[in-house]
């Protein structure tokens, strides 16, 4: 069996802030710096989803790349664009908006409905800037 990888892109929009309740304002300044702003700052997220599977012999495909598109969108994209994820994103609630627990969370919300396309899930990457990005591969087996 000839394994390979396939990945769809998207993006979105989203507004956070980093801050730890548990510490007082100077610590979380000291700590998440500009990050750390009260009002909030938004960044241009791409989120790079990548499959593991065999070719289909009658399609030549591995995974029909519209489907794995329209489960992102449904249970990523759609809870996270033009959204504050400190205060609007329910499977973000309770933990600090930084881009490992988001990349964490986005591969929660895809696992199993990937494996439901007949393909595994092998890494989410999510790039937050140009230059900074998170990736995940899920625990070894
Ligand atoms: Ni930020």
């Amino acid at each position: 069996m000839k394994n390979i990888f396939v990945t769809r892109r998207e993006r979105f929009n989203a507004a956070h802030q980093m801050w730890n309740p548990k510490w007082d304002e100077e610590t979380n300044k000291e700590v998440f710096g500009k990050c750390a702003n009260k009002n909030w700052h938004g960044h241009n997220y791409q989120l790079f989803v990548t499959v593991k599977g065999i070719v289909n012999e009658e399609t030549g495909y591995c995974v029909d790349l519209k489907k794995v598109s329209k489960i992102i969108n449904r249970y990523v994209i759609d809870e996270l664009d033009h959204k504050n994820i400190n205060l609007d994103v329910p499977f973000m609630k309770g933990k600090l908006a930084s881009t490992e627990n988001l990349t964490l969370s986005i591969w929660e919300q895809l696992e199993n409905k990937i494996k439901d396309l007949g393909v595994q899930l092998h890494s989410v990457r999510l790039h937050e800037t140009e230059n900074n990005y998170v990736e995940y591969f899920g625990e070894q087996k």
